[in-house]
């Protein structure tokens, strides 16, 4: 666990490059059960005017650094949230932190997420910060998500 600091700030179009890049990273991308997006589709999706209230997105700097995104979305009638952080910075305790400040920030409830049942360490992040799991399915493969056992956890 690192000592250093987590902070949250909206993002900027100079963020553009480091979150596809890390939306790219095979190795969290199996982590996450995703497919990674071609730049035309990232970009559409970088670029579009929120929808809902619901949508909250968040660059994750660590002592200064870019390092990753949370955001807040609306899918299958629920407000979810979703996260990733750059290989680089696993294990330090990131996730957590900016989980942590993301839900005192955006006070919306049940907030919901949704994680891969193999993806141990995403499992972990949500329960440290009182997700509580309540429903596992077969999630089918999809032109964005990979078959996998989803878990779904839900913050009160
Ligand atoms: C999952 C992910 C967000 C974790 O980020 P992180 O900053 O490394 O997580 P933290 O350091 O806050 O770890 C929190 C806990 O999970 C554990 N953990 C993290 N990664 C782990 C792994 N791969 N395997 C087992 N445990 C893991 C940590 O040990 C810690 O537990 P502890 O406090 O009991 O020791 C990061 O690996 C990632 O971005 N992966 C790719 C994208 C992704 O999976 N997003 C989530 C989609 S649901």
């Amino acid at each position: 666990m690192s000592a250093g600091t987590v902070q949250l700030r909206e993002p900027i179009d100079s963020d553009f490059e480091l979150i596809f890049a890390m939306r790219q990273d095979p190795v969290g991308n199996a982590m996450s059960m995703v497919y990674p997006l071609s730049r035309d589709k990232f970009e559409v999706r970088w670029n579009r005017t929120p929808e809902s209230p619901h949508e909250v997105a968040r660059i994750i700097l660590f002592d200064g650094v870019v390092v990753g995104k949370i955001a807040s979305f609306v899918a299958e009638d629920a407000v979810c949230v979703g996260y990733l952080i750059a290989q680089d910075h696993w294990g330090k305790g990131i996730a957590t932190q900016a989980l942590r400040m993301f839900i005192d920030l955006f006070e919306h409830r049940p907030l919901i997420a949704h994680a891969a049942k193999s993806n141990i360490g995403s499992c972990r992040v949500l329960e440290k910060c009182g997700f509580v799991k309540v429903d596992e399915r077969d999630s089918p493969e999809t032109e964005r998500y990979m078959a996998c056992v989803e878990v779904i956890y839900e913050l009160r």
